[in-house]
Parts: structure tokens; C-alpha cells; sequence
């Protein structure tokens, strides 16, 4: 059995408008690269999210997320070949005290972490009761994991919110075997040696048995970073890292017990898709039904597609601040002012996938590019043609591999791996439609050309 510890569950649960609980695939790359993965046995364990819940629905959601499976809102032959959280492979919620669940999400992690790998190294005031809340949070995890996991099963960590977890769990069961995946970038020692808590950073992973990375790139800044980082008793192997790991003084908890030597293979996996879910989604009657729909609605225009998160890294960062979506849309904006001929004839279409709303910066992002929409489509719209269409929300996977299908072009320029570039090629088998990649995703290393 894998045990899968991720800041996020598979599914989400959040409050309907009259109260109600509702339930829905989370977002984001995270959840879509695992629900590629088969031929394992997987217990999650992931943040419960809602937290105004009272006894008997936290028993109700935990309950439900054991039973649930992801089953989104479309046909047989384009489900996820593995799915989550049904039986045999099951969801354990944790959930976190209101205060500090904000602290870890919405402050360390993505005001300090998430900024800090895409290069963004503007650290605020009040971190350290982020630091605070992150350690705890952390150790929240580990209490879960300890409930659910067996002598032989395999810890499978993700992601920057939990990297303190492997030390603990090692704290717990030395012989435990433990993974952790990171799907974002790992920064350059410059950049990561601005945190002034790396070196707890880097000793709650070295813990770990196996830490994995997008890229070649990544594991090499990290494996720089422990090097110049971790001090004289860690050496570099062939495949990774040994070094003399803490050991917890006798009845638990801290140090004080003395060291262990201890390897870690460090490497890179490049994560991907299951291309296929895409192509048999094109040969589904829904699919095929609003490909129609869409080439008629569009019919002499070309799509100009756009599949992001409104996240600042979803765009490069600027000297004076952090963009996102918004240089997508200036882009937009100077090709039809510099190729008049375009306008009618060309459609930016933008899925903007909310995020992370209660972090500022990101509140600010999208006001941005709120306000760029309106600038762009009062300059060059006409009634009946709006040259940017802007949709402040998620379509689900059949509208999603539709528009993969019949747009003439998609854009990524981001910082990171992007799933999204990999599922727009596997929808181009007959229509060969453009993909127009930054140098500065992490899929550029493996799309060349
Ligand atoms: N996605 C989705 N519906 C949407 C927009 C995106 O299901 O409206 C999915 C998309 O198919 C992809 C994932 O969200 O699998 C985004 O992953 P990616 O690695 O591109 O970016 P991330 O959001 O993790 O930074
Ligand atoms: C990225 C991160 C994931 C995260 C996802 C969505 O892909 O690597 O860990 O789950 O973004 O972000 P969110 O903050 O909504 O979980």
C-alpha cells in the first residue's frame, strides 16, 4: 500500500450556499499527475479544508471520502482509469485548527514558500508565526500518517507545504519508507538560502528515503543547496546524499539521541499525463458533440487558448511586481494593435482558474487582469466580437478537451513543470494546433522543438 500525503485530498469538500457539503475533483497539477498513476493500492491523507464543521459532519466527511470516488460529471470512456479514493484506495482528512490552517496555507506556503521557488524573494513581516503554524501543521500530518499507516507501506509525500513531514515520520517509525515529490520548481542556492529557515527545511527532507524532482535542474539546486547548506557531515553519492541524520532521544520527540548515517536518492521524475484519458475523450459522443458546437460558434475566427490558474507565476515576474495572466493579456493587446487586420478574426479565450483567493497578491492578480479584459475589449471589441473572453472559473474535462481540440493555439508562459502544454498536445492528433511554450516551464525540457 502507498499512503499519499499531499496538502490537498483528491476531492474537495466545500460549503454550498444553503450549507449544504458539496464535493468536486480538487485543482491544480498535483491531483491531475497522480490520478495518472496506476497499479498501486493508495490511502490519502490531505487537508479536510472546510473547517466550521461540526462533529458529526467531520464523521460525515470522512465517512463520505472513504466511500468516494472521483467520478466527474462525464462518460465512461473518459474517466480517470484509476480512481481515487474508492475503496481500495481511500481518503483520511485532517483537519486543522482555523488559524493555523490559514497560517501554513494561505501564509508560509503560499506567501512565503510557493513565491520563493518561482523566484519571487520578497519576504514579509509576520512569517515567523507562519514558520510557527507551518511547523505544527506539519506535525498535524504526521499524527494522521501515524493513524493510517502500516509497518510495510509506502509514504509517498508531496509538495512544498509538507517538508518537515519525512523528519517527522522518521521521528516516529525509523523504519518507515518515505518518498516526497516536489511539483514545483526547487530555486537556485541563491534564492533558497534567502529562507531563514532552510537548514530545518533541508534536514525534514534529508529524512526522507527518496526525493524526487521535475527535473534534472531542480534536484541539482537542491543537491547544491545540502551541500553548501547542510555542513561538513553530509556527502554527495552517486545517486543522492548520505549524511549523519538525528536520531530522537529515547522515548520520542527532538534530538538528543545521537546520529545515524543516512541515505537519500535524490532524482528527477518528470511527471506527465495519461494522454490517452484525452484521446478517448475526443472519440466521446459529449466531446465530439460540442467540438461542434464550438467550430460553429467560432466559425472564421481562431482561438486563442489560455488554461491557467490566476496564479503570478503563470506569466513572469517583473522588476516592478508580480504579473501572471496579465502579460498574457497585453500580448494580446499589442497584436492587435500592431496587426489591425486581426481584430474580428482572432479570439483570446482565457479559462482563469481561481485560486488561493484569501492570499493579497493573488486577490491583486486577479483585479489586474480584470481590468485589462475590460481595457482590451472596449478598445477593440464591436458588438457581437469580444477579442478576449475571460471565464473566472474551471470547466470540467469534456468543455476542457473540446477546447483543447479546436483552439488554433495555446499559450504557456509560466515558470514550473505545466501539465496543462502536455494535454493540449495529446489533443491535437488531427487538428495540429500550436503550442506556444516558454523556455521557463519545466515541459519545455521534455516538448523539445
Ligand atoms: N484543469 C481543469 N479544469 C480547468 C483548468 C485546469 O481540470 O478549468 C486541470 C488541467 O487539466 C491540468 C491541471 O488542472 O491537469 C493544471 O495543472 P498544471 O500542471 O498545468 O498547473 P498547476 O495548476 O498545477 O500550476
Ligand atoms: C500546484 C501545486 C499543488 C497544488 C496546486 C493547486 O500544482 O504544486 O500542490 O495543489 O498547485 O493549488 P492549491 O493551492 O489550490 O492546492
Amino acid at each position: 500500500r502507498v499512503v499519499v500525503v499531499a496538502n490537498r485530498l483528491p476531492v474537495r469538500v466545500q460549503r454550498g450556499d444553503n450549507g449544504e457539503l458539496l464535493y468536486s475533483i480538487s485543482p491544480g497539477g498535483m491531483v491531475s499527475a497522480l490520478l495518472g498513476v496506476r497499479g498501486m493500492r493508495m490511502i490519502w491523507v490531505g487537508w479536510a479544508e472546510i473547517d466550521d464543521t461540526t462533529a458529526a459532519e467531520r464523521e460525515q466527511i470522512r465517512r463520505t471520502l472513504w466511500r468516494r470516488e472521483i467520478r466527474p460529471r462525464f462518460s465512461r470512456e473518459m474517466q480517470p482509469r484509476r480512481r481515487l479514493c474508492e475503496d481500495s484506495s481511500a481518503c483520511e482528512p485532517v483537519s486543522l485548527p482555523k488559524s493555523g490552517a490559514r497560517l501554513h496555507y494561505a501564509g508560509f506556503c503560499n506567501d512565503v514558500l510557493w513565491p520563493l521557488f518561482h523566484y519571487v524573494t520578497d519576504l514579509r513581516s509576520g512569517f515567523h508565526a507562519q514558520w510557527e503554524a507551518y511547523q505544527a501543521v506539519n506535525g498535524h500530518f504526521a499524527a494522521a500518517v501515524a493513524r493510517v499507516a502500516r509497518p510495510n507501506d509506502l509514504v509517498w509525500v508531496h509538495d512544498y507545504h509538507l517538508m518537515l513531514l519525512p523528519g517527522l515520520l522518521r521521528a516516529r517509525q525509523p523504519r518507515l519508507r518515505i518518498g516526497w515529490f516536489l511539483h514545483t520548481p526547487f530555486p537556485s542556492l541563491e534564492v533558497f538560502r534567502t529562507l531563514p529557515m532552510r537548514k530545518e527545511i533541508l534536514s525534514g527532507l534529508l529524512a526522507a528515503d527518496l526525493l524526487g524532482f521535475h527535473i534534472y535542474d531542480y534536484s541539482r539546486h537542491f543537491l547544491h543547496a545540502c551541500t553548501q547548506l547542510m555542513g561538513s557531515e553530509l556527502s554527495l553519492e552517486s545517486r543522492g546524499i548520505a549524511w549523519d541524520m538525528p536520531l530522537p532521544a529515547a522515548g520520542g520527540g527532538g534530538g538528543g539521541g545521537g546520529t545515524m548515517r543516512h541515505s537519500v536518492r535524490v532524482d528527477a521524475f518528470p511527471i506527465g499525463i495519461d494522454p490517452d484519458r484525452f484521446r478517448r475523450a475526443l472519440d466521446a459522443a459529449e466531446v465530439k458533440g460540442r467540438v461542434l458546437e464550438l467550430q460553429r460558434q467560432y466559425a472564421g475566427v481562431s482561438v486563442l487558448l489560455g488554461v491557467d490558474r490566476v496564479d503570478y507565476i503563470k506569466g513572469f515576474s517583473t522588476p516592478n511586481g508580480r504579473a501572471g495572466i496579465p502579460h498574457k493579456l497585453l500580448a494580446m493587446e499589442t497584436l492587435l494593435e500592431t496587426h489591425p487586420q486581426y481584430v474580428g478574426r482572432v479570439v483570446l479565450l482565457q479559462i482563469a482558474v481561481p485560486t488561493r483567493t484569501d492570499v493579497p497578491e493573488y486577490q491583486k492578480l486577479r483585479a489586474a487582469a480584470h481590468e485589462l479584459v475590460g481595457r482590451i475589449n472596449g478598445r477593440f471589441g464591436s458588438p457581437g466580437y469580444a477579442p478576449v473572453q475571460y471565464l473566472d472559473k474551471s470547466v470540467d474535462f469534456a468543455e476542457l478537451a473540446a477546447l483543447y481540440h479546436t483552439s488554433a493555439a495555446l499559450s504557456i508562459n509560466r515558470l514550473g513543470m505545466n501539465l496543462v502544454a502536455y494535454e493540449y498536445v495529446a489533443c491535437q492528433q488531427a487538428a495540429k494546433g500550436v503550442l506556444v511554450l516558454s523556455e521557463f516551464a519545466g515541459a519545455a525540457q521534455a516538448l523539445e522543438g
